[in-house]
């Protein structure tokens, strides 16, 4: 599939089906992952993921009740950082950054896998360290939901209707621009 093809076909999809991914596709997205650059290669990411039984039980009790979708996942991934790890020039600390680069690789191996995949910020991030055994001293990013294409039916009406909308975007021209700033760049008051 071309490149763009697998990003345009990323969406954070929500219906997922429970059966099992074989541990040689999940290893290939961490292969994915590390191939992003970072600053004198410090390779700032960690990726620890869940598929035994009882760990994933420990993770999704930590989940928002908004993300009740994600219950069904048989492998759900947390990247973490730490502004430690990475260069930092003035204020640009560049792990977490860099960390996103490596977590955008795994997430286009995913879906050229043929898998969804959804990052999720609504989660206890302590209970979740504690389930994983990340020290309290690293940044838990995010959590990666994994699993294959599933029903949709047990999806609340908003998510069904987002899941089957056109993805929804800012104009290129808004976050675009040739050679010089314009304040078209702003965001948008509402
Ligand atoms: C850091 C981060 C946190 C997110 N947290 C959640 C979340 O807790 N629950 C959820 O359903 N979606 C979450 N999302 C998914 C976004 O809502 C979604 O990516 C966005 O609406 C754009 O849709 P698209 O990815 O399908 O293009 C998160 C995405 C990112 C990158």
């Amino acid at each position: 599939m071309p490149v763009l093809s697998i990003f345009q076909n990323r969406r954070a999809y929500r219906a997922l089906d429970s059966k099992p991914i074989d541990e040689e596709v999940l290893t290939r997205l961490v292969e994915a992952a590390i191939t992003a650059p970072s600053a004198n290669n410090s390779q700032p990411w960690r990726f620890i993921t869940a598929t035994d039984p009882a760990v994933l039980a420990e993770v999704k009790n930590t989940l928002t009740p908004g993300n009740y979708w994600a219950q069904k996942a048989p492998a759900i991934t947390a990247v973490v950082t730490n502004n430690d790890w990475s260069l930092v020039i003035g204020d640009r600390v560049f792990a977490p950054f860099e960390a996103g680069m490596a977590a955008m690789a795994y997430q286009a191996q995913a879906v050229s896998e043929g898998l969804h995949i959804h990052p999720i910020a609504g989660f206890n991030a302590d209970a979740v360290k504690e389930a994983l055994k990340i020290p309290a001293s690293e940044m838990l990013l995010t959590l990666l939901i994994i699993g294959y294409p599933g029903d949709d039916s047990e999806l609340r009406e908003h998510h069904l209707k987002s899941e089957r909308s056109p993805r929804v975007r800012l104009p290129l021209d808004h976050v675009y621009a040739k050679d010089r700033w314009n304040d078209r760049l702003l965001p948008q008051k509402p």
